[in-house]
Order: structure tokens, then sequence, then C-alpha cells
């Protein structure tokens, strides 16, 4: 059963056959039923081959033409078997020879249907058709798109006893084969999207028949993988679908059925992207497709900018009620929690009790916690890249940063960087980011790289083509916007205090000891702010879109 994907008496008769044994059919009617479907098995075959035909044909040829500029190989034409309709006259007359009646050509789903149910006419009629098989690779139906812009653009054949939509994946048979063989299982939207990566070598590419993924043919997913990779369209609509797609898989859930989640970038599906940017960019993405839990809370939250009170209270509750849908207690309660690490990741002002310190580190002034300024989040993320990047101005700053409050995730890298410098040597980035990724916070890293940052930062290749004056400042920079009333206080607190160390210093010889390089960085940025400049981000690697 696992190694064809047979039903149990399939399995059965198969192997009692391999073995010359007959399985007695005790029910004659059972028998009439399996050899009419054998027939329809055949009916389908034959036309199969005969839309092959057509495609090398006079009549076909723009249809081979469309699906050449449409970047497919001839050798992927042969393994996806795929065809021109004809003109949708002579499908009829074709297969009479071999005896196939019209009323077969409609138990397949191939002819269209009078008001009085009775055949009037062909399905297909100049389209280049793709054949759908099933999991044991019998074609059980065709889709079939127009050349151009027509509409509809994709006609698919009806239900039938051979083919019921809910219950097929496109191009399944394929993809287990090489799911088998380690590939990733991914769920596109089109048929042209699975063909197109499997031409690239990404041959786990699978799609739902025009319309939207359903319970069964998750359950047929999972039957191969515990967390196929969903990668839809990069337009809204796409987005939508993802959502659909969470909602249908949220009461299915469990350790050994879960999903991930590729996003593309609008005006992208995955035949544009892998054609553009090809193989290896595109198995990249899917190397780090998002965990459902994330890619739920990202859908949901994304259009709440600068939600009010009602707004946060209504997204809570919508993310508690879609936890609350995971039959398994526990992983009900891992995402509830997750989403509320998230959504106050995001969007909660951050009071109260902050992370343990590490020891050695208390903080030495009398000034309270700052709280942090709603919007605030991407400062912080901007502060904490920085030191992870140039760690080299850590010494300068390094009182300021252990006492801003920051989000758990931000804390938790803080708290790392801190203990990680306290027994470094030298302070390099490389190092820093080394010991980050060998104590489980390389993810949070490179997503935090991958938001905005400064563009001066993004551009600078190593530690030295950014001066770390200039690091320092811009360091300061984003310090001075989380609060900047306060700033300026303690920069003008700090110039104080080194004036008055200086002249009480002042008869023992301490000549050559400049102003200290972090004041003269922070009351640049006083000066700046002053002016009205603010630091200029970009849009992060992975902005969404
Ligand atoms: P898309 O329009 O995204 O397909 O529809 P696509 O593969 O990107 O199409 P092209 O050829 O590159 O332009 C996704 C799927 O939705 C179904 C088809 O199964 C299609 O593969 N569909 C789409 C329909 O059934 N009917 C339609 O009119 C359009
Ligand atoms: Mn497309």
């Amino acid at each position: 059963m696992q190694s064809d994907g047979s039903s149990f008496p399939e399995a059965v008769e198969k192997l009692a056959s391999e073995a010359g044994m007959e399985i007695p059919k005790d029910d004659p009617q059972q028998e009439e039923k399996a050899r009419e479907r054998q027939s329809l098995y055949d009916v389908l075959a034959r036309v199969q081959e005969l839309y092959r035909q057509n495609l090398y044909t006079a009549e076909g040829r723009e249809g081979l033409a469309y699906l050449t500029r449409r970047g497919l190989r001839e050798e992927t034409l042969e393994r996806f078997g795929l065809g021109w309709s004809g003109d949708g006259r002579s499908l009829v007359a074709a297969l009479r020879a071999d005896g196939i009646t019209v009323e077969q050509l409609a138990q397949v789903g191939l002819m269209r249907l009078g008001e009085a149910g009775h055949p009037r006419g062909e399905l297909f009629f100049n389209r280049v058709t793709f054949p759908i098989r099933d999991r044991k690779g019998r074609v059980i139906s065709f889709g079939g798109r127009i050349l151009g812009d027509g509409q509809p653009k994709y006609l698919n054949g009806p239900e039938t006893p051979l083919f019921s939509k809910r219950r097929t994946l496109f191009n399944l048979d394929h993809a287990t084969q090489a799911v088998r063989k380690g590939a990733e299982l991914v769920v596109v939207e089109g048929y042209m999207d699975a063909i197109a990566l499997d031409q690239a070598g990404l041959q786990g590419a699978v799609a739902p028949l025009g319309t939207a993924l359903g319970e069964e043919q998750l359950e047929l997913l999972w039957r191969l993988t515990p967390r196929p990779i969903i990668c839809l369209d990069g337009d809204q609509a796409g987005q939508r679908a993802a959502l659909r797609v969470c909602e249908v898989a949220l009461p299915l859930l469990s350790a050994e059925k879960s999903l991930s989640f590729c996003r593309l970038s609008e005006g992208d599906d995955p035949d544009s992207f892998v054609q553009r940017e090809g193989a290896t960019a595109m198995a990249e993405r899917f190397a780090h497709a998002r965990p459902m839990v994330e890619e739920l809370f990202n859908l949901l939250s994304v259009r709440e900018v600068n939600p009010g009170p009602e707004q946060r209270a209504a997204l809570r509750e919508r993310l508690i009620a879609l936890s609350r849908q995971i039959p398994e207690r526990n992983l009900a309660s891992e995402y509830r929690s997750t989403f509320l690490d998230l959504f106050f990741e995001r969007f909660r002002r951050h009071k109260g009790k902050r992370g343990a310190r590490s020891p050695g580190r208390v903080s030495t002034g009398p000034r309270e916690p700052r709280s942090v300024a709603e919007g605030a989040v991407e400062r912080l993320n901007v502060l904490t890249v920085l030191i992870v990047c140039h760690p080299a101005i850590l010494p300068h700053i390094e009182q300021a940063y252990t006492q801003l409050m920051l989000p758990d995730t931000l804390n938790d890298v803080r708290e790392a960087v801190l203990e990680w410098a306290d027994q470094s040597e030298e302070l390099t980035a490389e190092n820093c980011q080394k010991w980050m990724q060998e104590h489980g916070l390389g993810e949070v890293l490179s997503s935090l790289i991958d938001g905005p940052l400064p563009r001066t930062l993004r551009s600078a290749r190593s530690d030295d083509d950014m001066l770390k004056v200039d690091v320092l400042e811009s360091w300061w920079h984003f310090y001075a916007l989380v609060n900047f009333a306060s700033f300026e206080r303690e920069v003008q607190q700090s110039v104080e205090d080194v004036l008055m160390a200086a002249y009480s210093k002042s008869s023992d010889s301490s000549e050559g000891e400049r102003f200290p390089v972090s004041i003269l960085a922070r009351m640049k940025v006083v000066e700046a702010l002053k002016r009205g400049e603010q630091p200029e981000l970009d849009e992060g690697t992975d902005a969404p879109p």
C-alpha cells in the first residue's frame, strides 16, 4: 500500500497476481463495476495519446509554440504528457474506430452536457491539455489552457467516477517518488508552477485542481511528510489562499502533521521565480520556509500597522480562538503562547520586569529603566544588529544598552552578547555571530539582519568598511529616537560628569586624555536630531509585500 499508494484490496490483488494466485470475486456486480472503471481508464489513456499526437500536427503547432515560449523543454512536455485538444469536433470521430462511444467520453467528463444530460459537444477546443493523473500515474481527467488571454484561462474536467477534485493533487505520482528520494514536498497554485519546478529539478511539487486546498488533500500530503511547504503566488489572492489553508489545517494539526510556508514577492509565482532566479534560489527559499504559527500570525497581523486597543484586543482574541481549534491540547497551548509572544513582541508596550541580567552587570546609575515607545521595536532591532555586526562599540555603549527595555527575543540576544563579550578576547563580528549561532540564536540573528537596517550598514562588507565612530554615532542616533528628551538629559549629564572628573583630577598630569569618544558621538547626535536629521532605514531583505 505504501510503495504504490494502492488501497488494501488493490494491494492484495497485485501481490496475489504476482504470486500467480487469483483472488476470488464473490460479487458479480462488483466485478462488473471494476470492468467498467477499467474501461474508463482505457478511454482516457486513448484520449491522452491522441492529444499528445495533436501537439505535433499542423493544428497543434500554435500550442507547441506557446509551451516552448513559456520555457518548457521537449522532455518536460513528454514527462507531463502535455498535448493539444484539437478544434473540438474531432475526438468522437477519431475514437470511434477504437470502439469508444460518446457516452463513454461523457462518463469521463470530456463532453459538454445539454439540459437533459445529453452530450452536446466536446469539452475542450483549441486548448493546451494537461493530463491529470492519480497516485498510480493513470490519467483520470484533463485541464486545458487557452492560448493567450481568453476566459476561462483554465478549464478542468468535471467530477466523474474516476476524478474527485477534493482527493486529487496534480503531479502527486511524480512528487511521491521524488519525496521518497529526499525532495521537498511543495504545494503550488498552478499546473504551470508544478511543471516549471519539476523542470528545474525540484520534483516534489503538487497543485490542487483550481480549488482551494482541502482536508483530504492535506491528509494525502501528510502521508508523505510531516511538514509540506505551501508556496503560493505572491499576490493578495495568494495570501488569502494561505490563510484559508491554515484555517483548514488547524483542526487537523498534530506533532506529525503541520505545514510551513514560503512567501514570494508580489507579482511572482513559483513558475516565474524559478525561471528567473533558478533552482538554487528557489531551494534556498524552501529551506527558509516559515513555520505555520508564524505565517498565521503574520497573515493576521499584517494590516495592523498602528492598531489601537480595540484592534489589538480583536487580534488577540482571534489568535486565541484559532489556537483553540487545535485538538491536541499541548500543541494548542504551544500555539497560544507563541501567538502571544509574537503579539507582545510586535504590539505591546513593554512594562515591568526585564529578564535577569548576567551577574556583574547590575546597572550603576540611579536611572529607571526606560519604557519602549510604540513603534520602537524596529529601532531596537537596529540597535541590536549594529552591536552584533560591530561589537567593538560595545564598551562605549554598554551601560545604555543594558538599561534598554527590550522585547523578549532582543533581550535574549542581549544577554548572549554580554555573556560572550565578558569571556571574549577580541570583539569581532565574526566571533560574536559564531557564538550566537552555537547558542541557538542563529535564526533570530538572521531574521534581524534581514529586517530594515541603516543603508550604510547593509552596504558595508567588513568591520572596516564602516568606521567605528560612524557606527557609534549611528547607534546613538537610533538610541536617541527611542526617547529623545531623556537622551538629551543623559548626554548633558555625562558631559557634566566628565568635566567634573577632569576638573578634580586636573592636578595629576592627565594630559593626553581626550574627551571620551562616546560622549562626542552622542553630542553630535543631539545636534543632528535638533536639526531634524533622521537616520535612514532600508526596507529589509525580507519585507512582507
Ligand atoms: P493561475 O492563474 O495562478 O495559474 O491559476 P498559473 O499556473 O499561474 O497560470 P499561467 O498558465 O501561468 O498563467 C492557478 C490554478 O487555478 C486553476 C488552474 O488549476 C490553475 O493551474 N484555474 C485558474 C482554473 O481552474 N481556472 C482559471 O480560469 C484559472
Ligand atoms: Mn503563472
